[in-house]
C-alpha cells in the first residue's frame, strides 16, 4: 500500500533522520506496515571510498575511550564515521553501538580480540565474502605479528595528537602471536609489567584499536586500487601440523592459529 507522506510524517521523518535528508535519500518514501516511513537500503556490499588511515587511527583510539564502549565499538565506529563523512548515506543509518558486545574478546571472555571484530565487521560491510575473507585473513595475520601498540600510536600519544588524552607516555610493544584477546592482553602484561586492569593496559588496547582500524583501512584502500596482495606468512609449524590434522589427514582440526602457542609438538 503506497501513499504520499503527510506533511507531518515528512517532518517527523526528516527531523529523526536529518543526515539522510541532507544526503538526499532516494528510496525514502515507502510507508511500512505500521504507517511509518521507511528507508530503503542499497544492496550489500555497500560502496567504499578510500579513507585516511591516520584519521581512522585517531578515531579508533577515541572510540575505545568514548563512553567506555571499548575496542570493538571503537574500531567499527572509526571506519563507519569516516565513511559517513566520505560517502554519507547509507553509513548515516548504521549505529556503531551494534558492536559494543565485542569488548574484551566478547563481553570480557577473552575470545577474539574485539578490535579485530569491529574492523572485520566494517570490512565485511563493504566487501563481498571472497574479498572479505582475504582482507580479514591478512588483517588477523598482521595482528599476530605486528609490534603493538604501533610506533605511530605511541607518537600520537606523546605529541598530543590523539583526540582523547588519557596517558601520554610511549607504551611497551610486543607481538601477541594470537588473535585472541586473552593471549594478547596477558602476554602484553607479562612483557610490560603492567596489570590487566591498569590505565596503561587500557590505553594499550585503545592505541591498538586505532592501529587495527587503520590497518584495515590500508588493506581496503589497496583493494580499492586493485593493489591488494597478502603478505602474511603463517608460522611454518602450521602446515606441518595440518598435514596430519587438516582435512587431507585426520581432519580433526579447523584452525589457522599458531598451534605451538598452545600445544607442544609431539613426535
Ligand atoms: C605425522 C602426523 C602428525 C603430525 C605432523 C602432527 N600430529 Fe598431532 N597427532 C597425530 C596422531 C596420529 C595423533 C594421535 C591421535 C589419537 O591418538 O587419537 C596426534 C595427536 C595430537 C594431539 C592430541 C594428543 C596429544 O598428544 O595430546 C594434539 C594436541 C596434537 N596431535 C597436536 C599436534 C600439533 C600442534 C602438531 C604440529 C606441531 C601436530 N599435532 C602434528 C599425528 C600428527
Ligand atoms: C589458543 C590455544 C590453541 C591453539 C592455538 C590450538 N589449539 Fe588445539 N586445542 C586447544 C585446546 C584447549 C584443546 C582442548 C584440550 C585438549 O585436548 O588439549 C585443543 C585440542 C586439540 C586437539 C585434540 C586433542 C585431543 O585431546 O585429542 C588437537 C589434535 C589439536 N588441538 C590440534 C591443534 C592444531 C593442529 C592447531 C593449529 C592449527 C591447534 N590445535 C591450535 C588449544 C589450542
Amino acid at each position: 500500500m503506497k501513499r504520499k507522506l503527510t506533511r507531518k510524517e515528512f517532518l517527523t521523518l526528516t527531523t529523526q533522520c536529518a543526515a539522510c535528508a541532507a544526503a538526499g535519500v532516494v528510496g525514502m518514501s515507502l510507508i511500512g506496515r505500521e504507517g511509518k516511513a521507511q528507508v530503503e537500503l542499497p544492496p550489500w556490499p555497500w560502496p567504499y571510498k578510500k579513507l585516511d588511515p591516520e584519521y581512522v587511527r585517531k578515531l579508533g583510539h577515541q572510540g575505545y575511550w568514548e563512553k567506555g564502549y571499548g575496542c570493538a565499538y571503537g574500531a567499527f565506529r572509526a571506519i563507519v564515521v569516516a565513511l559517513r563523512e566520505a560517502v554519507g548515506y547509507p553509513y548515516t543509518l548504521i549505529p556503531p553501538e551494534m558492536m559494543i558486545w565485542g569488548h574484551g574478546g566478547v563481553v570480557g571472555w577473552g575470545g577474539s580480540c574485539g578490535a579485530l571484530l569491529g574492523a572485520c565487521a566494517a570490512i565485511n560491510l563493504v566487501c563481498d565474502k571472497q574479498t572479505a575473507d582475504q582482507l580479514i585473513h591478512e588483517l588477523q595475520g598482521w595482528y599476530t605479528q605486528a609490534l603493538l601498540p604501533s610506533d605511530i600510536s605511541n607518537q600520537y600519544a606523546q605529541t598530543g595528537q590523539f583526540f582523547v588524552q588519557k596517558y601520554t607516555q610511549p607504551l611497551p610493544q610486543n607481538a601477541s602471536g594470537s588473535p585472541l584477546c586473552h593471549i594478547s592482553v596477558t602476554k602484553w602484561c607479562e612483557h610490560s609489567g603492567f596489570r590487566a586492569s591498569s590505565l596503561e593496559r587500557k590505553e594499550r588496547c585503545g592505541r591498538l584499536t586505532g592501529d587495527v582500524a587503520a590497518r584495515a583501512v590500508e588493506l581496503l584502500n589497496q583493494w580499492a586500487d586493485g593493489q591488494f596482495r597478502g603478505i602474511y606468512v603463517p608460522p611454518e609449524s602450521l602446515a606441518t601440523c595440518l598435514t596430519c590434522h587438516g582435512d587431507k589427514g585426520m581432519d580433526n582440526v579447523k584452525a589457522k592459529m599458531n598451534c605451538v602457542q598452545c600445544h607442544t609438538p609431539h613426535p
